[in-house]
């Protein structure tokens, strides 16, 4: 197991490190930015129902989940596209409206999860078109599909998904720009420029890699938290939903992930200084929003710990502690700012002693309701 661990001391510490090149699995072969192509072979042979595609739903839980939101912004803003994202588990039970021009994505690191394959045959019954981002090849969700793409991550070994989440936004995200070519829903400069973003991406990633001591230091200030707030906007809400989870998951913190202008409608009240308050605010988006909201938790003495693009001096003027990481466009940027959530509570719980890669109560793969 040491090897298999590579010199890690938990699969978990070496699955967010291998992020820079499974990103770059995930995307060889398909994207080809100097000829301004993305090459699918699951949505390239399933075009028109993709282009006829009145919606798109997409079904998932736990992490998989939080990759659909993203997605769901990221389909909609270059694609125009209407997108909905379920949980499978709710999905299945509801009597959902689904007809023959609709298109589900079902999203799945093992490929097994039961309420997902659920949500897959209920909207096959139904006629539509199924397609699966998964991990694991030859899964039951993979076989189940009408088509799909796989996220070529490699095994995950620990509970706490990391690789997984990052290489499946990857895939949506190669998905939402075939369509935008496909529609002509993105000009031509910000085609070609989320291209070449993407694939500068896992250079980025191993950057933010370096953020490594920074969180740990962090960490060992707030490791005997009980409670814990991320707050993101756009397309750094879900990445707030995520780095939350990753805490829960591991350290038994209670976390919560809230888009920062809903804290006024609740966690407000929480707010004290005893709250660490992990703030996600990068350059690109609504960052004025954020740094507003930002002075909103300051002003109730909230512990701020931001994660900021690389050289911002205005959240590091407010806040206890600055994450950096480098610039991308917003779209691009939860590839980024999630690498720090993800080590932070990876050495949180490390510090609290808890079995960081297979946590009280939870299962890599949930074959049961
Ligand atoms: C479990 C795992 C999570 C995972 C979720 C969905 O809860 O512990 O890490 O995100 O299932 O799993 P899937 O394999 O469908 O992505």
């Amino acid at each position: 197991e040491q090897i298999e661990k590579g010199g890690y001391d938990h699969f978990m510490m070496k699955e967010i490190y291998e992020q820079p090149s499974v990103i770059k699995d995930t995307y060889r072969g398909r994207l080809h930015a100097n000829e301004g192509l993305i090459k699918m072979a699951g949505i390239d042979d399933n075009i028109e129902r993709f282009s006829n595609a009145q919606r798109i739903l997409i079904v998932a839980c736990g992490t998989s989940w939080h990759a659909g939101l993203v997605a769901e912004y990221i389909f909609e803003e270059f694609a125009r596209i209407p997108v909905e994202v379920e949980y499978a588990s709710e999905f299945r039970y509801r009597n959902p409206i689904i007809n023959d021009k609709d298109v589900l994505i079902a999203i799945s690191q093992s490929g097994e999860t039961a309420d997902t394959l659920a949500a897959i045959k209920l909207a096959k019954e139904k006629g539509a078109f199924v397609f699966g981002v998964c991990n694991v090849v030859g899964s039951s969700i993979s076989r189940e599909t009408h088509a799909g793409a796989y996220t070529h991550a490699g095994p995950e070994i620990g509970v706490a998904s990391t690789k997984a989440f990052t290489t499946q936004i990857t895939v949506l995200t190669m998905i939402a720009l075939r369509l935008a070519k496909l529609k002509g829903t993105l000009s031509n400069s910000d085609y070609h420029r989320y291209l070449s973003e993407l694939e500068m991406i896992p250079e980025k990633v191993q950057e933010a890699l370096q953020t490594n001591e920074v969180t740990k230091q962090i960490a060992s200030v707030y490791k005997d938290a009980q409670n814990c707030l991320y707050l993101g906007r756009g397309y750094n809400f879900p990445v707030a939903l995520e780095g939350a989870l990753k805490l829960k998951e591991i350290s038994y913190i209670h976390a919560e992930g809230y888009p920062a202008a809903e804290m006024k409608h609740g966690p407000i009240a929480l707010i004290d200084e005893q709250m660490p308050v992990v703030v996600i605010a990068p350059k690109q988006g609504h960052y004025d929003k954020v740094v507003s909201n930002i002075q909103e938790i300051k002003s109730r003495s909230g512990k701020i710990i931001a994660v900021v693009t690389k050289g911002d001096e205005q959240v590091r003027a407010l806040a206890d502690h600055v994450i950096e990481v480098p610039e991308t466009s917003d779209a691009l940027s939860p590839l980024l700012t999630t690498i720090p959530l993800q080590l932070l509570s990876y050495h949180i719980a490390v510090m609290r002693g808890c079995n960081v890669d297979q946590p009280r109560n939870l299962a890599k793969s949930v074959t049961v309701e």
